[in-house]
């Protein structure tokens, strides 16, 4: 298995580009169950997780091809990659290949959709927490959709196709709102939901759906209105700029200090993490070609942060900030409201010399702390590569094991940090 060998103390200095989003590339490509035409993902991130959902896709019988490098790319330009779903073969989606990727449960509303069926496994918990599945469950019955648990997986039918309705999700859900979102687009009439997530990959999912055909209004808002349509077809469109990976090398120089262009990034996507930042006295600014990161020694400010849906401080960066917050000068307090175990990296963090204290679903962090170099594992994506964000700074040397977790979410982690000084390797085997 491999790992990643960083020996800290680096400052970061340089450019680093910016990869289309996992979390938008993902249901984009989910959306491709809904037409017997080709869509097109431009800037499609090269990351396992993508891998999986390309296989996953395939057992539904959608064929994927990925164009050759052109002229003027280079291994860090985004993919190219065509989906096609002539027929749809098979709308189940078994228990080996959704529990390796819960996202890939959200093929349950396009398939419902298309094909008026879908068998779909129960993702199962995950190491963030338990993670249900009742909003998709209540959402696809309000549009007409029949659902029943045989056997882990659910079963649903819509035998004459989806019926437009009203949907009121309990709490902002990304997953719930992307799958009801696409479900809807094929369903005969209007449908509306309320109290719809509102993250950028979602308007990023509603914007491809309507050049594909789709007439939706209000993504980006907390209600969505989709009108109905009887088919769907072909269109081209390039995945936005991922804000987790901008927000996370931020973060990392936040961290260690430098000066450092993330190229390709949109200060737009971000405004809570960057903010946050620059009154932290991180220097933030907007250039014509994404956003430029200095900290040139000044010291850090301690935060006080609550996670929370978009607009909101997100939950995905977390992890990251904490890493930060062990550099701040003063007591630092993060309070994670989206799931309920996503502190796994604290007791890592504590092996390199954080000192972290949990009540609840609050930490409290002493910034200053000492960092010294230690082994330690990658429990989930974010939280390794806070991980990473921690080794850069500790004395000596960190090595991080269960590093598949990492390769899940951030393309060329090692390269892009090397590039701007950081010893940082990747060990195979
Ligand atoms: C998406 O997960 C992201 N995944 C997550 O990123 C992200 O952390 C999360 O949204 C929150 O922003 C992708 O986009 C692929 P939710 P999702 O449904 O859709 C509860 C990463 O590291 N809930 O918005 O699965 C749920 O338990 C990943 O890239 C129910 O109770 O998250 C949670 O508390 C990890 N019942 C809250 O809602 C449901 O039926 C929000 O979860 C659905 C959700």
């Amino acid at each position: 298995m491999d790992r990643i060998r960083i020996v800290g103390g680096q400052r970061l200095n340089g450019t680093i580009p910016i990869s289309g989003a996992k979390n938008a590339a993902l249901p984009l490509m989910i959306a491709s169950l809904l037409t017997d035409e080709t869509l097109t993902l431009e800037n499609v991130p090269r990351l396992r997780d993508v891998q999986q959902l390309f296989h996953i896709l395939s057992n539904h019988g959608v064929d994927h091809s990925i164009e050759g490098k052109r002229n003027g790319q280079d291994g860090m330009t985004g993919q190219t990659v065509h989906l096609s779903a002539r027929a749809i073969v098979d709308t189940t989606a078994p228990y080996e290949l959704v529990s390796t990727m819960r996202a890939s449960f959200w093929v349950i509303g396009p398939l419902l959709a298309r094909m008026g069926e879908a068998r779909v496994s129960l993702p199962g918990g995950c190491a963030i927490g338990t993670r249900p599945v009742d909003f998709f469950i209540e959402g696809l019955k309000g549009l007409g959709a029949e659902i029943d648990i045989d056997a882990g997986y659910v079963v649903a039918r819509a035998r004459k196709g989806m019926q437009g309705g009203r949907v009121v999700l309990p709490k902002v859900s990304v997953g719930a709102t992307h799958t009801l979102l696409m479900a809807a687009t094929l369903a005969r009439g209007e449908t509306v939901i309320e109290n719809a997530a509102r993250e950028p990959e979602i308007v990023d999912l509603a914007r491809c759906l309507m050049a594909m055909g789709a007439r939706i209004e209000g993504a980006g808002t907390s209600t969505i209105h989709v009108e109905g349509v009887s088919r769907l077809g072909g269109a081209r469109h390039r995945v936005l700029p991922d804000r987790i990976e901008t927000g996370t090398y931020a973060m990392a120089v936040a961290t260690v200090g430098g000066d450092v262009l993330l190229e390709g990034a949109s200060a737009d996507l971000i405004e809570a993490p960057l903010a946050l930042l620059a009154g932290a006295g991180v220097g933030v600014e907007r250039t014509n070609s994404g956003v430029r990161i200095t900290r040139n020694g000044h010291g850090l400010a301690p935060v006080d942060v609550t996670t929370a849906p978009f607009p909101g401080f997100p939950t995905d960066l977390q992890a990251q900030l904490m890493a930060m917050t062990t550099r701040a000068d003063g007591v630092s307090h993060i309070t994670e409201t989206i799931f309920e175990n996503r502190f796994m990296h604290v007791q890592e963090l504590a092996r390199l010399g954080a000192r972290i204290t949990l009540d609840g679903q609050r930490a409290t962090i002493e910034g200053g702390a000492k960092l010294k170099g230690a082994p330690v594992m990658a429990t989930d994506l974010r939280a390794s590569v806070s991980l990473v964000i921690a080794g850069l700074a500790a004395e000596g040397e960190t090595t991080i094991n269960r590093v598949y977790h990492l390769d899940r979410g951030f393309e060329r982690l090692e390269d892009k940090l090397g590039r701007c000084g950081a010893e940082i390797e990747r060990i195979s085997g």
